[in-house]
This record gives C-alpha cells, structure tokens and sequence, in this order.
C-alpha cells in the first residue's frame, strides 16, 4: 500500500503565550491509502510461480490452461492476451483457441467437450462474452466443472452459495485477496456491493457474507447488495453507513465523496473506457477517484486495482485445478 493523498484537517489548540491563553489553528494531515492490486497480484503471482517450480520439480507436469475466444472484439481479446502473459510468467502452459464469431452454440460446445477430454489441459476458460446467438450459459456449463477455473458452470455456482470449496470467479476472489491482504477487517462490518451480476456482484456478496464454519474462510460482514433499481437515496443510506463499499456496476462516477464514511473501504471494480475532453480515451471505475480518496481510509485505482488481481486468482484457480485432477480429487 502506498501513501495516496495528504489532506488537511484542523484542529484548535491552546498555548500559553506572556503566561496567557493563546488559541492556534494546527493543521494535521490525515491520510488515506492506495490499495496497491498490481503490486499484491505480482506477490501472488511470484508466490503461484514458486509452488508450481516447485510442482513441476516432484515430477509433475506444468498446469495447462485453455482460452477460448469467440470473434474480434478488441477488449476481450486483450483480456485474454494479458491471461496468457500472465499464464507465461508463472510456469503455466496456455494457449488461446480463437473462434469466428459467427460459429454456432453448438461448435463452441464441442470445442469444449474436446478440451474436456483432452487429459493434458487443467483449466478451460471462455472469455466473456460471447455472441448474442450463443446462450452464455449454455457454454459455461459445457466446460467440465473439473475444469471451469472461472467458476462458472452452475455446479461451481451451487457449491460457492453454500460455502463448499469449490473454483471461486477469480474477480470476486481478487476483491476477497484485497481485502485480506489489506488487513481491511470484516468481522460484523457493514459491506456495501454494487451490483448483482453472476460472476461479479453475487459471488462477491455471498464470500463476504459467508460464515467460518464450512470449507471456505468466512468473512462474517453485514452485506447489503444494491442493484440497478435501488433508488439513489437508498443507495446513499447503505453506503454512507458502510464500512467497505465495493462497486461492480460499470456507470462512472457511481460512488460521490458525500455516500462515504470518513475511513472506509473503498474496492472499485468498475471499468469504463470514456473519451477526455481532449479527445482521449482512458479508463475510469464506477468511483469518483478524486474525490473519494480525500473520504475514504483506503481506495483500490483504476486501473490498477481489481483489474490485475482478476488475473493472478485465475493462475491460482488453474494450478488448483491441475493438482486437483493430477491427485484425482474433486474440488
Ligand atoms: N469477461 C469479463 N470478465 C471475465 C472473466 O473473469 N472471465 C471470463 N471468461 N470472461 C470475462
């Protein structure tokens, strides 16, 4: 974590000037933090490359992880790049199968069942989404849940509402290893998420309420989830009363200074691309950055917060899938 901003906050004190009272205004700097996610997803990414050295030197093959692209959107393709990158640096075989986009639902599913039966590939994933003709579901649930190291297919799904280890959606993993890494408490905490998509919002939300009592680590938090028809009023009384807010909803600048409590916790995982006014293009999250960070005790940037944590919890998910398969256990 860095130092992020430095912002002034008064305070009167009394001093004692020819033996008489004297009232000074002293200025303190109150500091909030930057929640650092590039550097905590290259520690886990160097932590993941050690225990696979580590793997591959008891006699194991390296981990083996599929992407499949379906078409040309530009976006998806650089996600799936920067996976493969990533997939590079830490010891795990990758290869990116690319599709046309006008394929048909059920060429892409036999596509999987290949990778399914192919004993040599531990992790299959399709990068999201995918052409309006083809049922997104459809497809996750065509990857063997085995294999699904997003976390997607509905046995996964299934598993992660009721607490049972299983692949966790490695963006709502990310925001949990945030967290944790952070040593931003959640016991009995009041936690704001912003929206309920299935492999955001959701699963963000039932980690962070989960109970310690079963196989995945509880995080015990008050969890409020808000959506596109919470009126904004309520949304302002949730989350001023919150004492970590994640947004997950792709509208810009959902998240103003006056909806934070002074110290909170604040992960954005909204990632919008917007024009400048002097025509350039940049990245922003659903938080109004400046203003939040002179709010807020810690605040994750766009980008460079969720964004490469995402990354470094789908090489974790890979390798326990591959360990999982090379022992014959079901995760
Ligand atoms: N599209 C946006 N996020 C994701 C993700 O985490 N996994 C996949 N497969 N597609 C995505």
């Amino acid at each position: 974590m860095m130092i992020l901003t430095k912002f002034l906050k008064f305070r009167i004190n009394t001093i004692q000037v020819n033996e008489k009272p004297f009232q000074i205004c002293l200025f303190a700097r109150k500091v909030s933090k930057l929640i650092d996610g590039k550097k905590i997803a290259q520690d886990i990414q160097k932590e993941i490359r050690d225990d696979i050295d580590q793997w591959v030197s008891q006699g194991h093959r390296p981990p083996c992880l599929i992407a499949v692209l379906v078409g040309e959107d530009p976006a998806s393709k650089k996600y799936v790049e920067n996976k493969m990158i990533a997939a590079q640096n830490v010891g795990i075989v990758s290869r990116t199968i690319n599709l046309p986009s006008t394929i048909s639902e059920q060429e892409i599913i036999s596509q999987i069942y290949k990778l399914n039966k192919d004993p040599s590939v531990d992790g299959i994933l399709v990068q999201l989404p995918v052409p309006e003709h083809v049922s997104e579901r459809n497809v996750c649930n065509s990857v063997d849940p085995r294999k699904d190291v997003d976390g997607f297919h509905i046995l996964n799904m299934g598993k992660l509402a009721i607490n049972m280890d299983t692949f966790v959606p490695a963006t709502a993993l990310g925001v949990i290893e945030l967290i944790k890494r952070s040593n931003i408490k959640t016991f009995g905490k009041n936690i704001v998420v912003c929206g309920r998509s299935k492999n955001v919002g959701l699963p963000i939300a039932l980690l962070l309420h989960s109970d310690a009592r079963n196989d995945c680590p509880g995080l015990e938090a008050t969890v409020t989830l808000c959506h596109r028809h919470t009126p904004s009023e309520e949304l302002e009384f949730f989350a001023k009363r919150a004492d970590i807010i994640i947004s997950a909803t792709g509208v810009v600048n959902l998240i103003k200074p006056d909806m934070v409590k002074p110290g909170a916790c604040i992960i954005d995982v909204g990632i919008t691309r917007i024009t400048t006014e002097s025509g350039k293009t940049k990245l922003v999250g659903d938080v109004d950055f400046d203003g939040v960070s002179h709010v807020a005790g810690y605040i994750t940037p766009v980008p460079g917060g969720v964004g490469p944590m995402t990354v470094a919890m789908l090489m974790h998910n890979t390798f326990k899938a591959a360990k999982a398969l090379a022992n014959d256990v079901i995760v």
